[in-house]
């Protein structure tokens, strides 16, 4: 790995500490708050593709694992990883290959197709990880999980346009832009 990917990885794992910095919001009907940080994931996905942008989640994932305050909300530590968010942590470690692979499909070729293919790996499929982590671990019925998390589902889009605008604008050689 080259010193310039290296220095990609590594800001766009500061991102995603950053965004993590703004409070998330508590809901009362579900234990997972409103979070900014997934749309630092979604830039990781997006702007640097689906090695490069797994590697600055697994990095930013395995800080919070080993203690430093990097989740929303200043949560760290192994106990995040198997709370009611967790299934939300493995989505995001998986959200850069999603997004690719979504994104990949060869009718694709128009912007708001491909944003359509990152909306799928990126919120859809990790919502649904999420709910079904939530009716696992916290015996949640899977209906009202994935009920409840429709309510991500507007922030979570107008952050997938965001992070493609994102991706437009901050072109890295040898990756496909949406
Ligand atoms: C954590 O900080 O431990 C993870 C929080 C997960 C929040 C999820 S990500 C998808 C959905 N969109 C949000 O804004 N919140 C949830």
């Amino acid at each position: 790995m080259k010193i310039r990917e290296i220095t990609q990885i590594a800001l766009v794992t500061a991102v995603i500490i950053v965004l993590g910095m703004i409070p998330p919001i508590p809901l009362g009907f579900i234990p997972v708050p409103i979070v900014l940080q997934n749309l630092g994931i979604m830039i990781a996905g997006i702007v640097l593709g689906p090695k490069r942008g797994t590697v600055s989640v697994a990095l930013f994932l395995f800080l919070a694992l080993i203690g430093f305050p990097v989740l929303s909300g200043g949560q760290a530590g192994p106990a995040a990883f198997v709370g009611p968010t967790g299934g939300y942590l493995v989505g995001w470690l998986l959200t850069p290959a999603l997004v690719w692979s979504s994104m990949s499909f060869k009718f694709m070729k128009q912007s708001w197709e491909k944003m359509t293919g990152a909306w799928i790996g990126a919120v859809l499929i990790v919502d649904i990880i999420g709910s079904l982590w939530l009716t696992i671990g916290s015996g949640m019925p899977l209906i009202s999980a994935l009920l409840s998390n429709l309510v991500f589902i507007p922030g979570d889009t107008l952050k997938v346009v965001v992070a493609c605008l994102v991706g437009q604008r901050v072109r890295i050689p040898k990756i496909n832009q949406v």
